[in-house]
């Protein structure tokens, strides 16, 4: 991920909410007088399974929310609990506010052409993720799909709560009953952002055809992506509440992962449209590397090229390799927070894994282990999602992970990557709570030396990767 976030530019849209304007758009002002009754309004909001949220309410737009006694405040206050310079942060800094910008620009267009779409920017595949679409009935005053990614992409149709969201008694039950979506909870805020960080189902995916088009491969995690985007939310006041929260994050968002991962190989073979499983549930690099196809007459180079010189075959050489990068770092919270769970789970995945790429994903089986692991990983984001880190389980965690180069090397490139995300995460969490961690200084020289490793999926060395998670195994199990 590239962290450098290029400058942020001021929205096109005029700020000008204030209260004046709250007053002048909101017939539901009234809710300000009378207290919030925990009766949802007369629509009711649908179940909120999945990333959905209430699909019946209308959006706002972000203009909504950007009066400077709302959220446009340009340096955090103090006075409520939330700093209130929500917008003025998402504005000038976060890349959500690009994304409907960059389906006018260059690459999109390319894309487009590539996959025979006539203008991105309008086109349905491309604004599910890009910006808050939603049916013309449903777009309030201010609502602008220029906006991109903007404040009801996360938290939900504001039409019934922008009211009375400011209120004293404001709860979460009352939230949820006026459709607003429950960021807080980590597993909902997980399915949120994976919803267009991974995709969900077949109509918001960025499958291989669309990255052969070229579009950017997606990747995340959710601790490190909250931090880069950069996060417009303040962290608990009280060092108990706040310890350990990046490592719930990152966990419940691996546990997540997994699930929504297998949720999308399941509506894709339901759906059965073109090729099953599509390319993307696959390790890129096992597809797209150079090889050296002889033995003789090689120098060191040719050698170096020839993974099957140093790769353990999980399954048996020669055959597609599972992205596995939401389970080879993710097993290891699993041994962890379900230990009585970790062997089914462990069987579970290796026979999922044999239907996938062992006799070409058509058999019985494959069905029988897809069903049983979307189950026990939904299990599992319910179990990580109650497990209360602490220093003691976030060391063993970082051990444990650092130990496992080898396995995680073999698994590709983008499991490499989720290790390099996860110790990052994993690190810093453990930094904050102790006010200062032994070894800090070896600790950055490790991630530094990992950071390199994963730059780049084509230059990927395993072997390299391993020596660089070996080294740095030894530093976390010094402290
Ligand atoms: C499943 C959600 C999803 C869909 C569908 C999708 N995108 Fe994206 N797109 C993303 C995400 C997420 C990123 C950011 C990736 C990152 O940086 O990790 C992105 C990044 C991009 C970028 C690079 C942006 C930059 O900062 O340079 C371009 C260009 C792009 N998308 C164009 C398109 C086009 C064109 C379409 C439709 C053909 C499309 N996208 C469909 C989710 C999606
Ligand atoms: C990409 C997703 C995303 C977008 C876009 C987004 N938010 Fe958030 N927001 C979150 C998450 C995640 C949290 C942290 C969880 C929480 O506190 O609800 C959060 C927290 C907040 C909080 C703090 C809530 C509290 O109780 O501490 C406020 C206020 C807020 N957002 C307002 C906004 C506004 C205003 C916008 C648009 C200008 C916006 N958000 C855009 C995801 C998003
Ligand atoms: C509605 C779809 C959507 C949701 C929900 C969403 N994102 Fe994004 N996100 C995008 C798109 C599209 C981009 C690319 C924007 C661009 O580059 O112009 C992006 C970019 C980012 C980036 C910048 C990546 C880079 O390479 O610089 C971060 C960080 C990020 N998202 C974090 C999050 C987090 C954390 C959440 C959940 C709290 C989240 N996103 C939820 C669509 C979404
Ligand atoms: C099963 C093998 C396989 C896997 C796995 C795979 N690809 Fe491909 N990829 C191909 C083939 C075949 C083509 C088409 C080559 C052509 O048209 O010349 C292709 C084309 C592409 C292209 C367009 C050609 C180019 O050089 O611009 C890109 C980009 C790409 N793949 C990226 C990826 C990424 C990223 C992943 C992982 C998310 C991935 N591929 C996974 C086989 C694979």
């Amino acid at each position: 991920m590239n962290s450098n976030h290029r400058s942020g530019r001021t929205l096109g849209v005029t700020a000008v909410c204030g209260l004046a304007a709250v007053v002048a758009i909101i017939p539901a002002w009234v809710y300000l007088i009378a207290p919030v009754s925990a009766q949802p309004p007369e629509k009711s909001s649908s179940a909120d399974k999945d990333a959905g949220g209430s699909d019946l309410y209308s959006y706002m737009g972000a203009a909504s929310c950007s009066g400077s006694a709302c959220h446009g405040s340009t340096t955090p206050r103090t006075k409520l609990k939330i700093g209130q310079n929500e917008f003025f942060v998402w504005s000038q800094k976060d890349r959500h506010t690009k994304a409907y910008e960059v389906l006018q620009g260059p690459d999109s267009k390319r894309i487009a052409h590539n996959l025979k779409i006539d203008k991105p920017e309008q086109s349905a595949r491309c604004l599910v993720c890009h910006a808050v679409t939603v049916e013309e009935n449903r777009q309030g005053a201010l609502y602008d799909v220029t906006e991109g990614v903007s404040c009801e992409g996360c938290h939900g149709p504001s039409e019934n709560w922008l009211g009375p969201h400011i209120r004293k008694d404001w709860d979460a039950k009352k939230a949820a009953a006026y459709g607003m979506y429950p960021t807080k909870d980590l597993a909902k805020r997980s399915t949120k952002c994976l919803s267009c960080h991974l995709g969900a189902g077949r109509d918001q995916i960025v499958d291989h055809e669309l990255i052969g088009a070229g579009h950017p491969r997606l990747k995340f995690e959710l601790d490190n992506y909250s931090q880069a985007m950069p996060a417009h939310w303040q962290p608990p006041k009280e060092k108990a509440a706040r310890d350990w929260m990046g490592s719930k994050a990152w966990a419940v968002n691996q546990a997540v992962a997994l699930r929504d991962q297998i949720r999308l190989l399941t509506a894709g073979r339901k759906g059965r449209a073109g090729l099953w499983p599509d390319f993307v549930h696959f390790e890129c690099y096992a597809c797209h590397h150079d090889v050296v196809d002889h033995v003789r007459d090689l120098n060191e180079d040719d050698k170096k090229l020839q993974r099957w010189r140093v790769r353990d075959y999980g399954g048996k050489p020669g055959r597609l390799v599972w992205n596995a990068s939401s389970y080879a770092v993710y097993r290891h919270v699993v041994n962890l927070v379900a230990a009585d769970q970790a062997k089914v789970f462990e069987q579970t995945v290796r026979a999922f894994h044999e239907g996938l790429t062992g006799k070409g994903g058509a058999g019985e089986n494959l069905d029988a282990s897809l069903t049983k692991l979307a189950d026990l990983t939904e299990q599992l984001v319910q179990k990580v999602s109650q497990y209360s880190f602490s220093q003691q389980s976030v060391a063993a965690l970082m051990r444990n992970i650092s130990g496992d180069g080898h396995a995680i090397g073999n698994a590709g490139f983008q499991a490499a990557e989720q290790a390099a995300l996860a110790l990052a995460s994993l690190y810093d969490a453990y930094n904050d709570a102790l006010g200062g961690a032994p070894e800090s200084a070896a600790v950055k020289e490790g991630m530094d030396a990992l950071y390199k490793e994963i730059k780049d999926g084509r230059s990927f060395n395993q072997v390299r990767f391993e020596a660089a998670m070996n080294k740095m195994h030894g530093v976390l199990s010094k402290g």
